[in-house]
């Protein structure tokens, strides 16, 4: 247990899970909302009557007033998709001030040669091999980050001389790496320094010491909402590997992320939708590649709000959710996308066990060679009409209430949250015990 009344709020699939809705259902009761990982990879979604807003690097607690908003030392920094998200929301009327925005300056910089060579790498591997990224730069950068020599952080950005420096130094190398491996025309750091210098002179007002604001929050009390990107089946160590993204995505990922202790994590959410859906390539054990993945589809519009791509769907795994939720002490569970929409499907399915080599498999284990496993089910009935103005738990069908409690006994957490649409309202509240919101 921990002495904060902190909460964080991870993905416990490959990502998409609804995140963004529940941050911003629990910025109402929150201080601070922290990003700590991904960068522009993610993309969350809150939908407020008419409006919808997506989201990539701005943390999603920018529709309250009071709540400060802070991209922790964890993420890959775009400025070039800040600067568009600031000043899309601000022709919606949202300001994002140094006030209620807040960077670390400790932040990894993804450069226009990160995209670069995300795409140049992905363009050379074989179709296998391929990730399948979002093309936002991200591995790239944080391999530059671990390479040290020719990474820039966001306190460089704000520095003309220092960012003119290191463009330069850093693209003399990087030319000559792209030219002998994938043949490419080398890039002039010249724009580059004016455009990203420019990026610094407005930013820099919003960049601080965010580890320091975040332990005196800490010190106060002041409730902090981590906001994970990605999902833990994703997660650089703990995923998919190799496909899954490259950095700590899980609660896990949190101290170091954000630069504030491991006691700080508080009350984690781990959210889930009650099927799963995964972009890119990558092993997934309960995938439909077939009319059921269709119907599901297109019962959740499973479509990327980052790429667009249409998402790969498939049965709960509650194995691999069982197992994400143990690595990050997961207390309760958001379950979102609960089969809202109408649908002609008869039974629901969830993954209980896996099977490899006629071998039954409940524990999830991440060396496993998980395209080789078969899946066994439970079968459960399930309901076709539409459950989206359920606000009460007990005004949802009665199949759908039975979904929830095995779902609980599968994954042995409580489900503190129910969404049963995208809008703000269209949520239940069931057993969490977050306070203000219980
Ligand atoms: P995130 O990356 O985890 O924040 O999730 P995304 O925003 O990428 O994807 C979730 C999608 O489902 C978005 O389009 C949301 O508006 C939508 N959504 C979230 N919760 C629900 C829900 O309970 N039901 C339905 N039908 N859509 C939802
Ligand atoms: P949110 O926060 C779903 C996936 C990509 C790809 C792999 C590596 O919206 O849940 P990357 O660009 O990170 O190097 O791609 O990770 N991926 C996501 N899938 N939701 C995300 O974020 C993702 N962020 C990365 O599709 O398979
Ligand atoms: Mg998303």
């Amino acid at each position: 247990m921990s002495d904060t009344n902190n909460v964080t709020v991870i993905g416990l699939q490959w990502g998409d899970e609804g995140k963004g809705k529940l941050v911003d259902a629990l910025a109402a009761v929150s201080r601070y909302v922290a990003r700590y990982c991904g960068g522009a990879n993610a993309g969350h979604t809150v939908t407020v009557g008419d409006e919808r807003f997506a989201l990539h690097l701005i943390p999603c607690g920018f529709l309250y007033d009071g709540v400060v908003n802070v991209v922790g030392n964890g993420v890959a920094f775009d400025p070039a998709v800040a600067c568009e998200e600031i000043d899309a929301l601000s022709q919606r009327g949202v300001k994002l001030t140094p006030a209620n925005l807040r960077i670390s300056g400790a932040a990894n910089v993804v450069m226009p040669w990160h995209k670069l060579e995300d795409e140049l790498s992905e363009q050379s591997l074989s179709d296998d091999a391929k990730i399948g990224t979002t093309k936002r730069g991200i591995g790239p950068c944080y391999a530059d980050k671990a390479r040290r020599a020719t990474a820039l952080r966001v306190a460089d950005l704000i520095r003309p001389d220092v960012l003119a420096d290191k463009v330069r130094s850093i693209l003399n190398v990087r030319n000559r790496a792209f030219a002998a491996l994938y043949n490419a025309e080398p890039t002039d750091p010249e724009p580059i320094v004016r455009e990203y210098a420019e990026y610094g002179r407005r930013l820099a007002p919003n960049v601080c010491n965010t580890g320091a604001l975040l332990r005196g929050a800490l010190a106060r009390g002041e409730r902090i909402l981590f906001e994970g990107g990605q999902g833990s089946m994703l997660d650089i160590d703990h995923g998919t590997y190799p496909f899954v993204t490259s950095s700590s995505v899980s609660a896990c990922g949190v101290p170091s992320g954000a630069g504030v202790p491991p006691t700080a994590v508080g009350r984690v959410v781990g959210v889930i939708k009650s099927y799963t859906s995964r972009v890119g390539t990558g092993p997934f054990p309960t995938e439909q590649d077939n009319e059921i993945g269709k119907r599901l589809r297109e019962r959740g519009r499973e479509y990327g709000t980052t790429t667009g791509r249409p998402r790969r769907c498939g049965w709960l795994d509650a194995v691999a959710v069982r197992y994400a939720a143990e690595l990050s002490g997961v207390a309760e569970l958001g379950l979102a996308l609960l089969m809202d929409g109408e649908g002609e499907i008869d039974t629901f399915r969830i993954c209980v066990a896996y099977e490899l080599d006629g071998k039954r498999i409940e524990e999830y284990d991440p060396a496993l060679p998980l395209e080789r496993v078969t899946c066994h089910y439970e079968d459960l009935p399930a309901w076709k009409a539409p459950i989206g103005e359920a606000r009460r738990f007990d005004e949802l069908p009665p199949e759908a209430r039975a979904y929830v409690a095995r779902v609980e006994q599968h994954i042995g957490r409580p489900v503190g949250f129910i969404s049963v649409g995208p809008g703000r309202h269209q949520s239940i509240v069931h057993h969490t015990q977050i306070e203000g919101l219980a």
